[in-house]
C-alpha cells in the first residue's frame, strides 16, 4: 500500500513521468453530475498525485490539463477548467509554506496565446514563486499541442536561420529539443494515460518517441497513488533499448 512517509522502493526510477488526465467527464456522467464536476475531482488527482511523484523522487513531472484542441469544447466546460487551474494557482500562493515542504518547482508549457492575463499573471507569479525549489518540477500543460509546439520551434529557429543567427547545417536533434517549452528537461521516461484510451493525443509528440506508454481503464478522478506505483512497477520491467539490441 502507498505510505505517503514511505513511499515503496523502486529498482528503478523514471526521471520524468507525463500524464494524459482523462476520463473526467465519463467519471462525472457515470455519476449523473456534470462534467464540470469530474474536473473538480481530477484538479485533486492532480494535486495527489503531483505532490506523491516529489515524495517518491520523481524530479519531473508533466500533467496535461489543457490541449489546443479542448478550445473546442463548450465555452462553459473550457471557463470551469480555467477556473479550476485559477483556483489551483491561488492556492499555491496562499500555502507557499506548505509548499515549501513539498518542494515543487511549478513550471508551464503551451502556448501563452489565448490564455487569460488574469491566468498569465499568476503562472507567471507562481512560477518565480517556486523557481528555486528543488524536489520536482511539476510541467503544467495549458494550451499545449505537441504538433503546434514543434511547429513554433522550426518558426523561431528559421526566423534564426534567416537572420544568419543559426546556421542551418548545424541544425538537429538537440538543437529541436532547445526551441521546445521543455528545454533542459530529460524526455518523459513513462507517460500514463487513465481511462480505457490508448494514444497520445498530441501529447509530448517529440519528448516522448521513446517514452514507454502505460495505459489503464481507470478515470482519472478514480487515479490513486496506488495506481501510479502499479505503472512504476510496470516500468521496472521494462527493457528500454532505444532502437539499440
Ligand atoms: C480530459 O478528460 C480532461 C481535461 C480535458 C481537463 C483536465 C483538467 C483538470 C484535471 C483540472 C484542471 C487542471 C489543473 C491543473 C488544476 P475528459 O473531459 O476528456 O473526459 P472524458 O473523455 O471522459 O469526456
Amino acid at each position: 500500500m502507498s505510505d505517503k512517509k514511505n513511499p515503496p522502493e523502486f529498482s528503478v526510477l523514471p526521471r520524468h513521468v507525463g500524464f494524459i488526465m482523462d476520463g473526467n467527464g465519463r467519471w462525472a456522467k457515470k455519476k449523473g453530475l456534470p462534467r464540470s464536476e469530474g474536473h473538480k475531482e481530477g484538479a485533486k488527482v492532480f494535486r495527489k498525485i503531483g505532490e506523491y511523484a516529489a515524495d517518491l523522487g520523481i524530479e519531473y513531472v508533466t500533467f496535461y490539463a489543457f490541449s489546443t484542441e479542448n478550445w473546442k469544447r463548450p465555452e462553459a466546460e473550457v471557463n470551469a477548467i480555467m477556473e479550476l487551474f485559477g483556483d489551483y494557482l491561488n492556492e499555491v500562493i496562499e500555502r507557499i509554506r506548505e509548499n515549501d515542504e513539498k518542494g515543487i518547482r511549478l513550471n508551464f508549457i503551451g502556448d501563452r496565446k489565448g490564455i487569460s492575463p488574469e491566468l498569465l499573471g499568476l503562472m507567471d507569479y507562481t512560477h518565480k514563486l517556486t523557481e528555486d525549489k528543488s524536489k520536482v518540477t511539476l510541467n503544467i500543460a495549458v494550451n499545449y499541442g505537441g504538433r503546434h509546439e514543434i511547429a513554433s520551434a522550426v518558426k523561431e529557429i528559421a526566423k534564426k536561420a534567416a537572420h544568419g543567427e543559426i546556421n542551418p547545417d548545424s541544425i538537429d536533434e538537440s538543437v529541436i529539443s532547445d526551441y521546445l517549452y521543455t528545454a533542459g528537461q530529460p524526455d518523459p521516461d513513462l507517460i500514463i494515460r487513465p481511462s480505457g484510451e490508448y494514444r497520445l493525443s498530441n501529447f509530448l509528440t517529440w519528448q516522448g518517441a521513446y517514452s514507454e506508454l502505460w495505459f489503464s481503464d481507470i478515470l482519472w478522478p478514480d487515479f490513486t497513488e496506488e495506481n501510479f506505483n502499479e505503472a512504476l512497477r510496470a516500468y521496472e520491467k521494462r527493457n528500454r533499448r532505444f532502437g539499440g539490441v
